[in-house]
C-alpha cells in the first residue's frame, strides 16, 4: 500500500518515512552533483554586476568557440530572469528530453551540450516569478541532475549582480571555477564591475579575465571601429584590481542580428572584428586546459 507522505511529496511504498526519507534524497541529490562536477575538468562562471551587458552573448560564443576547437563544452544557462541562450545559439524551438531520472541536454552540433530554463517554459514566455529558494534548488538540479557526461568545459551563464543568485550559482561550482566577468563603458563608469570583482575576492573564485563588451561599434559601412564611450577604463580597471583584461568587443550589428535571426556569431563570421577580438576570450579559456594537461 503506498500512501502519501505528509511531509513530502512522496508516494513511495511505505510512504516516504518522514524525514528520515528527506535527507536520503538530499544526500543523494549532492552525491550527483559532486560525480558530475567531478567529470568537468573546467568550470567557467560568466558574471556581470547587471543585465544588459552581453553577458549571454560571450557566454554563448564562448562556449560554441570553444565547440568549434574541438572541445566537449556544456553551457548552463541559470540566468532565471531572462534565459536568453536558446535564442542566441537557435535552439529555442527545442525542448529537453528526460530519461528517467536524468535530464537529457539539447545539443549545439556535436560537442556543445545546452541546458536552460527556457527549455522548460512554453515558447516565448520569459516571465516567471521564482521565489529565492526554488531558484536556488533549480540551479542545483541542472548541475546535478542533467546528463553533462565528461567535459572539458562547462560555461555557466549567471544571473547578473552580486546577490544570492549568482553566490549559490558559484558556489555549487566551486572549488575549481573560474568567473569570466563582462562589463561595458558605461558600467566601468558607474563602478558596477568593481563590485563583481570585488565579490571574486570576496569568495574566493579566480578571475579568468576581465571582457569590456559595446565598446566601441563596427561601421557597418566600411568595418571600422568608432569609439563611443571612450576607451580604457576596463583594462585601467582590470590593471588596478590585478585580473587580466582579455578582449575589448566592439558593438556589431551582426551580433543583433544572428541573435535574432537563427544564426550563431562566432560561427558565421568569424572575421568580423567582434569574433576576432574574442579570440583571447576563447584562447585564455584553452589555456587553463592546457595549464591542467
Ligand atoms: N558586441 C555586441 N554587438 C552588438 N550587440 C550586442 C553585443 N553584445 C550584446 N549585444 C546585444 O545586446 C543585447 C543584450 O545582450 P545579452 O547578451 O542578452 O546581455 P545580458 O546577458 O548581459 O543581459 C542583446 O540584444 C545582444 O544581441
Ligand atoms: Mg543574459
Ligand atoms: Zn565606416
Amino acid at each position: 500500500m503506498s500512501e502519501a507522505c505528509s511531509g513530502c511529496s512522496s508516494t513511495a511504498q511505505g510512504g516516504c518515512g518522514g524525514s528520515g526519507a528527506q535527507d536520503l534524497e538530499a544526500m543523494a541529490a549532492q552525491k550527483r552533483l559532486k560525480d558530475n562536477l567531478a567529470r568537468i575538468r573546467h568550470r567557467i562562471v560568466v558574471m556581470s554586476g547587471k543585465g544588459g551587458v552581453g553577458k549571454s552573448t560571450v557566454a554563448a560564443n564562448l562556449a560554441a568557440g570553444l565547440a568549434l576547437a574541438g572541445k566537449r563544452v556544456g553551457l548552463l544557462d541559470v540566468d532565471v530572469h531572462g534565459p536568453s541562450i536558446p535564442r542566441l545559439l537557435c535552439l529555442d524551438q527545442s525542448k529537453v528530453d528526460v530519461e528517467g531520472d536524468l535530464i537529457k541536454p539539447v545539443m549545439w552540433g556535436d560537442n556543445l551540450k545546452v541546458m536552460s530554463l527556457g527549455f522548460f517554459l512554453p515558447n516565448g514566455q520569459q516571465a516567471v516569478i521564482w521565489r529565492g529558494p526554488v531558484k536556488i534548488g533549480f540551479i542545483q538540479q541542472l548541475v546535478g541532475d542533467v546528463e553533462w557526461g565528461d567535459l572539458d568545459y562547462l560555461i555557466v551563464d549567471c544571473p547578473p549582480g552580486t546577490g544570492d543568485e549568482p553566490l549559490s550559482a558559484v558556489q555549487l561550482l566551486n572549488p575549481g571555477a573560474h568567473a569570466l566577468v563582462v562589463t561595458t563603458p558605461q558600467a566601468v563608469a558607474i563602478d558596477d564591475v568593481r563590485r563583481s570583482l570585488g565579490f571574486c575576492a570576496e569568495i574566493g573564485i579566480p578571475v579568468l579575465g576581465l571582457v569590456e563588451n559595446m565598446s566601441g561599434i563596427v561601421c557597418s559601412q566600411c568595418g571600422n571601429i568608432e569609439e563611443l564611450f571612450g576607451k580604457g577604463g576596463g583594462e585601467a580597471l582590470a590593471k588596478e584590481m590585478a585580473v587580466p583584461f582579455l578582449a575589448a568587443l566592439p558593438l556589431d550589428p551582426q551580433v543583433v542580428r544572428s541573435g535574432d535571426e537563427g544564426w550563431v556569431y562566432i560561427k558565421h563570421h568569424p572575421e568580423r572584428p567582434t569574433a576576432l577580438a574574442l579570440r583571447p576570450v576563447i584562447d585564455a579559456a584553452l589555456g587553463l586546459d592546457a595549464a591542467k594537461a
